[in-house]
């Protein structure tokens, strides 16, 4: 059977088919043929598959459905093996010519459309190889010369986990740049901070913005500090034990971007850090994403009505035609959840395995697959809500206004102009918060007498502390709240961003 036979198009079809054909009769059978075969040794679950065990064994061996992800890693890595066993005379020039122009040939198809899928042939990496020896004949057998899969599929993931490291670190450093226009835009206004979600001191918008500034900096340090451990090539290191013939692993290491290649062949074939790695920073990423939509959800609720969400990234309720659900912001929320669901999944896959290589870590890809898949669309999907999201600063305001927000900013003025210990000026505070919560006032709106009542060492210039804008000016210490902080902060990050190219 050629590849071309198995093709997933035939798992609609309901023809009844040979099962000669067996990728595609699992395919058929799974969809149609539910009998119920009760006197086989599989009675409870078998009856699915039409043939038997051997069927059963070939789909949960298979790994081609999700692995084919990484066909331009498996040619790519081909390329560099064959060009080096050609260079270390392993094999005739001439044989890795046509192994080369065949690879390139398999590329173009594979680019060109789906790459047609046979479970009998397990995994990208045999599907390669099926193709190629259809292509070019026998003398494909010697591609695998000096190598297994098992050092293949770790090269492969490498590479694959390298670009997907590559492709988040673009995304965090547009959402940096958005964040930092947002905080550009909004150096002045001015917000209630909090404390256990309670109306603590006002901050302004622009350093609350690029707090999350902060965390996506942290993470993209956390991908390109696994990026560097990744770049390692384990390619060589064989089965498990490396190999007798004479090759040259710093050759290929060097064609595939390697810094060099991996020093243990029993490590190389079964380290799964990488993923692992890549699995961590992934949902810690999530774990900040999740955080801001989190503050974009209270915050577009009616009670705070900080943020309009854009249309673009809301949706409408059926029955409730005044909603407009921030599910974009929900979405991205939840998939934090399947993010770290998804590194548990491979900490439990490895934990325990012995050297080298078993067939569990095959499970390797589909956790790494799908968080990365959620992670690229949150980080998009976070990068157009910030850009686009429309700030209700007088909202803002007000709300910082009225919740007594400045009463340490009372306390200090206590403690720096008329001498008070700030356990006293803390309790002399109290009682000002509690009279102008009976009154019905913010601490600005009280009269000097009401002040003097509680400690006669009050001023007039005590007006000056009292209003928001003050408190926050006031906030200049490093990596405070005041506007000419945020403004320091916003230069240095994009200098700090520029330095990186
Ligand atoms: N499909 C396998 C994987 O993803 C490739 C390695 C198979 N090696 C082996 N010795 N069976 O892990």
């Amino acid at each position: 059977m050629t590849i071309s036979d198995a093709a997933f198009s035939c798992s609609v079809s309901d023809e009844p088919l040979s099962h000669a054909d067996s990728a595609i009769g699992i395919i058929i059978s799974r969809n149609i043929r539910i009998t119920n075969r009760t006197s086989d040794s599989n009675s409870m679950w078998g009856g699915r598959f039409a043939d038997g065990p051997s069927s059963i064994m070939r789909e949960i061996n298979a790994s081609i459905p999700f692995d084919k992800k990484l066909w331009q890693q498996d040619i790519r890595a081909s390329l560099a093996h064959v060009a080096m066993l050609a260079e270390c005379q392993i094999i005739e020039a001439e044989d890795a010519t046509r192994i080369i122009r065949g690879l390139n040939q398999i590329a173009e198809e594979f680019g060109a459309g789906e790459i047609a899928e046979d479970l009998d042939l397990e995994d990208i990496h045999m599907h390669v190889e099926a193709r190629l020896t259809e292509i070019i004949g026998p003398v494909a057998g010697r591609l695998h010369t000096a190598r297994s899969r098992n050092d293949q599929v770790a090269t492969d993931f490498r590479l694959w986990v390298r670009d997907a490291m590559d492709q988040v670190d673009a995304g965090l450093l547009a959402l940096q740049n958005a964040l930092l226009d947002r905080a550009e835009e909004h150096a002045e206004s001015i917000l209630p901070g909090f404390t256990h979600l309670q109306s603590a001191q006002p901050v302004t918008l622009g350093h609350h913005l690029m707090a999350y500034f902060e965390m996506f900096a942290r993470d993209r340090s956390r991908f390109a500090d696994a990026r560097q451990r990744l770049n390692e090539s384990p390619l060589g290191a064989a089965a498990l034990a490396g190999t007798g013939f004479p090759i040259d692993r710093e050759k290929t290491a060097a064609m595939l971007d390697f810094d060099r290649p991996t020093a243990n062949s029993l490590d190389s074939v079964s380290d799964r850090d990488f993923a692992l790695d890549y699995l961590m920073a992934a949902t810690q990423c999530s774990l900040h994403l999740s955080r801001l939509a989190e503050e974009l959800v209270i915050w577009a609720s009616q009670p705070f009505g900080f943020v309009d969400l854009p249309d673009s990234y809301s949706t409408g309720s059926s029955i409730m035609p005044q909603k407009r659900n921030p599910d974009a912001a929900e979405l991205v929320r939840g998939h934090s959840g399947r993010i770290a669901g998804a590194m548990q999944a491979l900490v439990m896959t490895m934990k325990g395995l012995p050297l080298a290589y078993s067939k569990d870590m095959q499970d390797d890809k589909p956790p790494v697959f799908e968080a990365h898949d959620l992670l690229g669309l949150s980080i998009a999907a976070m990068t157009g809500m910030v850009q686009e999201v429309a700030f209700r600063t007088d909202r803002m305001r007000a709300l910082a206004e009225s919740g007594f927000a400045t009463a340490t900013d009372f306390a200090d003025w206590l403690v720096r102009e008329a001498g008070l210990p700030f356990r006293e000026a803390h309790h002399v505070t109290g009682a000002v918060v509690a009279m102008a919560e009976e009154a019905g006032c913010g601490l600005a709106d009280l009269e000097l007498s009401r002040f003097q009542s509680v400690d006669e060492r009050v001023t007039e210039a005590v007006y000056d502390v009292l209003s928001v804008d003050a408190s926050v000016a006031s906030r200049s210490s490093y990596g405070g709240t005041a506007p000419v902080q945020v403004r320091a902060q916003i230069v240095a990050a994009r200098q700090k961003l520029a330095g990186e190219n």
